[in-house]
C-alpha cells in the first residue's frame, strides 16, 4: 500500500503525474509508488515555477560564489527546479560542477571540428549517478524509509552506497554476479552497503528489486523512482549555465537502462518551457550493439512519422544482452518510454555501436587526457558514426555526455592496450578486439642506457604528438 508522510520536506505545489496522457492519473508527492497505481504507466514530477527565467538567472550564477553546501552543490544549485521546499534538509557530497573539456583529438576522430565532453564521470563516486541520488535519498530520508535499495550493473550500487552511508541508513544492492566492474564493487563494500551478488543478470536483478519493493519497508532507487530523474535533469541546467545559456546543437548520451536520456530530456524540455532557451539541443542515445532494444524499435520505426511516442509498439526486450561496456548490459530498459519521448521531442535518434567502435574512441577520448569507462565512449563513437550519415554536419556545436571515471574499469583498459580484449569474454564465440590505438607498457632494465635507447627506440618515442 501507498504511504504518505505529511512531515516531509516536498514542495506541497508539486506532484507525480502519469506519463501517458490517455491516463494521466495524478499522485501526491511523498506518495511511495515508482508506477501508476490505476495503468502501471511511468510517472513524472511535475510543478509550477513562479520565478522568471532571468532572476533564476542571476540567482545561480551568484550562488557560484556562494558557500553554503547547497549553492556548492551542481544538483541544489538549481533547486528552485526540484519538488522540495528551500530549507530541506539534503543529503550531499558537493556533487554535480562536473566539468566540460574541448576535446580536439576526439573532434577529428569523429569528422568534426570542435567536441565538447560533459564529463559525469567527474562526480564522487566517479558517475552520473550521485547527481539523481543525492535526490532520491533526499526524499527517502524526508519520507522516513528504513532501507533503500536497488539493482545496479555497478554504479548506481556505488553511488547509492556511499549516498545511504551519508544519510546513515541501511542499504542494499543488487548486483548480477561477476558481471560488474571490480572498481565498482569495491566502492560499493567500501561504502558499508549490503551487497547481495545474484545468478543471472541485470534485467533479473530489476524484476528482483521491483518484486522486493512492493514491501513497505523497501524504497527502491533505481531510475524507475521519478526523484532520480529530477536529480539527474538538472544536469541540463548546469550544461547550459556553464555555456552562457547556448544551447548546443546535438547532446548525446549512453542508454542502459534509459534514465540518464529521460533526465536530460526533461531538462531541457523544462528549461525551454521556462523560457530559459527557445529550443531543444537534438538528443540522441547509443547503445553497445549486443544490448541496444533501444536501438532495434528505433530502427524498425524509421518510416514511423509521428512524434506522438503513445501510438509506437512496444520495445522488445532483449533476453541475453552482451556487452563490454557492462554499465550499458541491459536487455529491458525501463524507462524506454519516457526516453522515447525525449528523443522524438528534440529530433534526436538512438543508434547501436560495436565493440570494435566503442574501444576504439575510449582510448581517443584517453588521448585527449580525458578518459572514461567503455560505456561512456560509446557516444563518440556514436557521434562519429552520426557524422558519417550526415545526421551531426562537422560544424556543429556537439555535447558528449561521458557518464563514468576511466578507472571504473582498469582491467578492460589494461587488455585494450595489451592487445588481450575478447568482445565475449564468457563465451567461446569470442572475437579480439584490435587494440588499434593500444600503448602497452614496455619492459626495460633499470638502467640509464636501457632507459635512454628505450626512448630512442621506435616503439617508444617522446616526440610530441599530433
Ligand atoms: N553509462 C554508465 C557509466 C552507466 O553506469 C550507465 C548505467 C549508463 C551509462 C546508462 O545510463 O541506464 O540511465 O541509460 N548504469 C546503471 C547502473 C544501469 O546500475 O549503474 P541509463
Amino acid at each position: 500500500m501507498p504511504t504518505t508522510n505529511p512531515q516531509t520536506a516536498a514542495k506541497s505545489t508539486a506532484t507525480q503525474r502519469c506519463i501517458d496522457p490517455a491516463c494521466g492519473s495524478r499522485f501526491d508527492i511523498n506518495e511511495r509508488i515508482y508506477v501508476c497505481s490505476n495503468c502501471g504507466g511511468l510517472l513524472d514530477v511535475v510543478q509550477e515555477l513562479a520565478t522568471s527565467a532571468e532572476q533564476l538567472q542571476d540567482l545561480w550564477t551568484r550562488r557560484l560564489a556562494s558557500n553554503d553546501a547547497r549553492d556548492r552543490s551542481g544538483v541544489w544549485r538549481y533547486r528552485e527546479l526540484l519538488p522540495f521546499a528551500d530549507e530541506a534538509p539534503i543529503v550531499s557530497l558537493a556533487e554535480g560542477n562536473t566539468p566540460i573539456y574541448e576535446a580536439p583529438r576526439s573532434a577529428a576522430y569523429c569528422g568534426l571540428n570542435a567536441l565538447s565532453l560533459k564529463h559525469q564521470g567527474c562526480n564522487p563516486t566517479g558517475s552520473f549517478k550521485d547527481t539523481g541520488m543525492t535526490v532520491a535519498l533526499t526524499q527517502a530520508v524526508s519520507l522516513g524509509v528504513g532501507t533503500v535499495v536497488c539493482a545496479s550493473t555497478g554504479n548506481t550500487a556505488a553511488s547509492l552506497a556511499a549516498y545511504a552511508a551519508r544519510a546513515k541508513l541501511q542499504c542494499a544492492i543488487l548486483v548480477p554476479r561477476g558481471q560488474i566492474s571490480h572498481a565498482k564493487l569495491a566502492q560499493s563494500l567500501d561504502y558499508g552497503a549490503t551487497v547481495l551478488e545474484l545468478a543471472g543478470n541485470f534485467d533479473d536483478a530489476m524484476r528482483a528489486i521491483r518484486e522486493l519493493a512492493e514491501d513497505e519497508s523497501i524504497y527502491l532507487v533505481n531510475s524507475i523512482n521519478p526523484f532520480r530523474i529530477e536529480g539527474q535533469k538538472t544536469v541540463a541546467a548546469e550544461l547550459l549555465h556553464q555555456r552562457g545559456w547556448q544551447v548546443p546543437d546535438h547532446v548525446v548520451v549512453p542508454g542502459g537502462n534509459l534514465g540518464n536520456s529521460t533526465a536530460l530530456g526533461k531538462g531541457f524540455s523544462e528549461l525551454k518551457e521556462l523560457g530559459f532557451i527557445t529550443r531543444l539541443p537534438r538528443l540522441s542515445v547509443v547503445q553497445a550493439a549486443g544490448a541496444a532494444p533501444f536501438a532495434s524499435l528505433f530502427k524498425s520505426e524509421v518510416k514511423h512519422e509521428t512524434l506522438d511516442w503513445t501510438s509506437w509498439p512496444a520495445l522488445i526486450p532483449m533476453e541475453h544482452p552482451h556487452t563490454l561496456a557492462t554499465a550499458i548490459k541491459i536487455g529491458a530498459p525501463v524507462s524506454w518510454q519516457k526516453a522515447l519521448r525525449a528523443v522524438l521531442t528534440s529530433e534526436g535518434k538512438v543508434l547501436s555501436v560495436n565493440e570494435q567502435e566503442i574501444a576504439d574512441a575510449k582510448a581517443i577520448v584517453g588521448l585527449d587526457g580525458v578518459g572514461c569507462e567503455p560505456a561512456s565512449a560509446s557516444t563518440v563513437a556514436g557521434i562519429k558514426r552520426l557524422v558519417a550519415d550526415g545526421t551531426i554536419g562537422p560544424e556543429d556545436d556537439v555535447v558528449a555526455v561521458l557518464t563514468g571515471h576511466v578507472l571504473k574499469d582498469t582491467d578492460y583498459v589494461i587488455r585494450y592496450h595489451q592487445d588481450n580484449l575478447f568482445s565475449d569474454m564468457e563465451t567461446s564465440k569470442r572475437s579480439k578486439i584490435k587494440g588499434a590505438y593500444r600503448n602497452p607498457p614496455a619492459l626495460v632494465e633499470p638502467t640509464r642506457e636501457a632507459i635512454m635507447k628505450k626512448l630512442k627506440s621506435k616503439d617508444v618515442s617522446t616526440k610530441p604528438r599530433r
